[in-house]
């Protein structure tokens, strides 16, 4: 079956945005599945540069269709920025393609608020969320309180649920937090705006997306963040509230567990995180900075900048085991060169007990150090490199290293931002 899902294998930003576009040249449709605008997925073509955090990176594709799934949870705000920028920028023919979920949840102006209140009321247990108002939107979720895009269509209805909603949110604003009551009016107003100009984008996707899969069209459904993220699954707390594994991916998108889907792990040849948790391989020291000047990791969404240090192999198998990946596409390996040795965690060291499993209990991923294999590094500037058999020989051991090590194949390379810089190993579609 044509169906490709791609997941983060750690912290998010793995270079997910780059690898969809790419691999969107033989796709029909795109599917966003979870998150919302915390996401920052980063598409470079003919060196201009763009930035999605809602839209699904294949966009920049002709005949695509882009859908904005049942799981996310959508900041009408931000998404209209997005559609004006594609607008802006001689992309208004891609806008029929865009289809957003009637399910899918709308990230309200009290929800970016609390996201910024809870922060601040956690003091130094803070998340370091992105503020996007995500987890917030998942609470109201969750607990039935949400306001979903279908309600763009009644605004009598909307009416009723946005005063419910509000009395709730404003007694809790004034008596918990001390602070100003939002006014109804003025929000209902901005979602009457929203209304009519989304509304021509709000459907029932279902029945696209399983006309797409009876007439065996290549699918892709786009992970946001990353397996360390994800509520269940990673380093809870210090997750987003969604679940960014593959099968939250298919939950999100309305499938069910379908056999004979390809399922991708999108590594960084090293490993960064942005937000606070433990992150056993962080470098604090030259080489966490020289890896963080050299990737440019800043962060897309709120240019912070991301915590760095060598690849995580015990993560990166876990990746393996809870997504069941099939093949792994490795980001940003022109980053490593010039490293003259790299460092591959292989175990933990938690106190004086080695372990090649993920620590469950908080004080020990707060002890847990890495166990590296060393490496030899190379030299030279491979950024231009199309063939995999040109790489330097220390750059394919590297590869093949990785690959032995979690025993699936590594399927292509990125080796620059451009969609050109992308060494291909193994076809998706
Ligand atoms: P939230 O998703 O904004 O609630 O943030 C929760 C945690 O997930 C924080 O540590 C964020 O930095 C992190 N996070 C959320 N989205 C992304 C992403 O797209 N890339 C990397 N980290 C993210």
């Amino acid at each position: 079956m044509p169906l490709a899902i791609i997941s983060g294998t750690h912290w998010g930003d793995e270079g997910k945005g780059k690898i969809v576009d790419f691999i969107s040249q033989k796709a029909n449709m795109v599917i966003r599945a979870q998150g919302g605008s915390n996401a920052g997925h980063t598409v470079v073509v003919d060196t201009k540069k763009y930035v999605f955090h809602l839209i699904p990176s294949g966009i920049l594709h002709p005949n695509i269709k882009c859908i904005l799934g049942d799981g996310m949870v959508i900041d009408p705000a931000d998404l209209l920025q997005e559609i004006q920028f594609l607008r802006e920028n001689g992309w208004e023919d891609s806008l029929q393609r865009l289809f957003i979920s009637e399910k899918a949840h709308l990230v309200m102006p009290y929800h970016r608020l609390f996201d910024q209140l809870q922060e601040s009321f956690r003091q130094n247990s803070r998340i370091g969320t992105t503020g996007r108002g995500i987890g917030p939107a998942y609470e109201d979720k969750v607990s039935r309180w949400g306001i979903r895009a279908v309600d763009l269509f009644n605004m009598d209805s909307l009416k009723a649920k946005l005063q419910l909603v509000l009395n709730y949110k404003n007694i809790l604003l004034e008596k918990v937090f001390e602070k100003p009551p939002l006014s109804f009016e003025k929000i209902f107003e901005q979602f009457e705006n929203y209304s009519e100009q989304l509304k021509p984008y709000i459907v029932h996707v279902l029945p696209i997306i399983h006309d797409a899969l009876a007439t065996n069209q290549n699918i892709i459904i786009e992970g946001a963040q990353g397996t360390m993220l994800d509520l269940d699954h990673g380093t809870y707390p210090y997750v987003t509230s969604s679940h960014p594994v593959a099968a939250g991916s298919l939950l999100g998108a309305g499938l069910g567990p379908l056999s004979d889907i390809q399922s991708i792990g999108i590594c960084k040849a090293y490993t960064s995180r942005v937000g606070e948790g433990p992150f056993p391989t962080e470098c604090l020291d030259h080489t966490g900075e020289a890896l963080r000047e050299r990737g440019g990791e800043y962060g897309s969404t709120t240019g912070r900048p991301r915590r760095c240090g060598w690849l995580d192999g015990v993560v990166l198998k876990y990746a393996v085991q809870i997504n069941a990946l099939t093949s792994l596409v490795i980001t940003k390996l022109d980053v490593l060169g010039g490293f003259s040795k790299i460092y591959f965690c292989t175990h933990y060291r938690i106190g004086n007990r080695i372990s090649s499993e993920l620590p469950i209990q908080p004080y020990d991923w707060k002890i847990a150090q890495p166990v590296y294999q060393e490496l030899e590094g190379w030299e030279s500037d491979i950024s231009n490199i199309q063939y995999y058999n040109d790489l330097p020989r220390a750059t394919r051991d590297y590869i093949e290293f990785i690959e032995d090590f979690i025993e699936i194949p590594v399927a292509i390379l990125s080796v620059g931002q451009d969609r050109k810089s992308t060494i291909v190993r193994k076809e998706i579609f």
